[in-house]
């Protein structure tokens, strides 16, 4: 079976998407990355609810109340001081406002939305748990003061043809040392060689680890990603949770 662009479903570089990402892969630029979100933006909740069911935002969400327990549980170490509605969080690569959407309700109320799609940024704001929304590019040096989070999230935004991790010290440089930042890689990135290589999980995270720019807390591998193998899939597909920290 072939997608449009002619792939087999099975090809690690092009094949497995939805179809809405069409000829999206390793090589696609960031322009033309960004105008596949903004023609996407409408119909995006519904399409990946119907064809794949995409729970990549539960699953980092679900780590994230881990870490930042409600003020009467007992947490885990890293994360647990502070209430969560004190906390400063940044969501990254927030789409339509999917992580928003969940933390609110759990009492984090100070959100900021990040991503390069103004129009995904617009759904985003609609739901009205963000409170600013801001267009930035994840590969370029971030305009947003620096040190001034104490967690980022990212749901979905290290997939196939979508940011690699060169990308993390863009992130952490406006987190606060001791931030955490909590976030899915979609596990084919680090299925095969090749896409090992290209997207950097978890080798280029252990470099930074070695230079002291950050800590990997922890990573929790098969984690509910897609539920369905969809149109474009060939199987189901989970995510790794990495948790790290910024020192
Ligand atoms: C698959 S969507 C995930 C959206 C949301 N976090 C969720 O879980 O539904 C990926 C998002 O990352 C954004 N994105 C991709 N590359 C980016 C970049 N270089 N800079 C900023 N945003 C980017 C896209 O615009 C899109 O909204």
């Amino acid at each position: 079976m072939s997608n449009s662009d002619g792939h087999s479903n099975s090809d690690p570089i092009t094949g497995g998407r939805h179809e809405s990402l069409g000829h999206v892969g390793i090589e696609t630029s960031d322009g033309d990355l960004r105008n596949v979100y903004e023609r996407w933006a409408t119909t995006f909740n519904q399409d990946i609810e119907d064809d794949v069911k995409y729970v990549g935002h539960l699953s980092v969400c679900q780590v994230v109340v881990q870490y930042f327990p409600k003020e009467e549980s007992s947490g885990t170490s890293q994360g647990s001081k502070g209430q969560r509605s004190s906390l400063k969080v940044i969501d990254i690569g927030a789409g339509t406002g999917l992580v928003g959407s969940l933390l609110a309700p759990e009492g984090f109320s100070q959100i900021d939305a990040l991503d390069f799609s103004p129009k995904m940024l617009s759904k985003a704001g609609e739901l009205g748990v963000y409170t600013s929304l801001i267009e930035a590019n994840l590969n370029e040096e971030l305009k947003i003061e620096k040190s001034s989070y104490d967690l980022a999230i990212s749901a979905g935004t290290f997939t196939l043809g979508h940011v690699t991790a060169k990308c993390i010290p863009n992130i952490l440089s406006v987190l606060k040392p001791g931030g955490l930042f909590i976030f899915t890689v979609r596990e084919d990135l680090m299925q095969s060689e090749e896409l090992k290589k290209f997207y950097g999980f978890p080798e280029y995270l252990k470099e930074l680890e070695s230079v002291g720019v950050l800590e990997c807390v922890e990573q929790k591998d098969e984690m509910p990603y897609h539920l369905l193998a969809g149109k474009s899939f060939d199987r189901a597909l989970n995510c790794t949770v990495f948790v790290c920290k910024k020192l």
